[in-house]
């Protein structure tokens, strides 16, 4: 098997390894290397995470498909998380979801043919008393509105 990491990769984990003596304990913080490494997590990836772990291929597809922030298809350079679980829902996720469906011209799961955006729902983003929230990359926007959220896109689209 063509190995897909890099030794980046690989030197991050020797780097953790100490810190987890469990070696599965370290599914989390690899799958977040690779990642961040790779953009989203194909099949070859997952499988190269469980070799180094040392465990079957389907036991990392199940933490990885467990967890919403890990991608297991491929994901645009900008990645728009709207939470439209109750907090968010009361104070206006679905207006906001519709917005951005229609701003950017997908539906939600989908990514703009120019690879810009993805537009994703999320359920509880555990800030619900700053509701609506979303995560747009890495990063929190919280009290969103619509005024909000076109600026983040408008932004986004300017630092191509
Ligand atoms: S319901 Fe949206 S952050 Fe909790």
């Amino acid at each position: 098997m063509e190995k897909q990491l890099s030794q980046k990769f690989y030197e991050a984990m020797k780097d953790l390894e100490p810190r987890y003596p469990n070696k599965k304990a370290l599914i989390l913080p690899a799958l977040h290397q690779a990642q961040a490494e790779c953009g989203w997590l194909p099949p070859e990836v997952l499988a190269e995470v469980a070799a180094y772990i040392g465990v079957h291929e389907a036991q990392i597809r199940e933490v990885a498909s467990f967890y919403t922030m890990y991608n297991l298809k491929p994901v645009g350079k900008n990645h728009l998380r709207i939470c439209t679980n109750v907090a968010c829902c009361l104070r206006g996720a679905d207006e906001l979801m519709s917005y951005a469906e229609r701003k950017l011209g997908i539906a939600c799961g989908e990514t703009t043919p120019d690879g810009m955006f993805t537009l994703s729902e999320e359920e509880c983003l555990g800030a619900c008393t700053t509701a609506p929230v979303m995560m747009a990359n890495d990063d929190y926007v919280e009290n969103l509105d619509i005024n909000g959220l076109n600026d983040w896109i408008e932004r986004a689209k300017n630092e191509r």
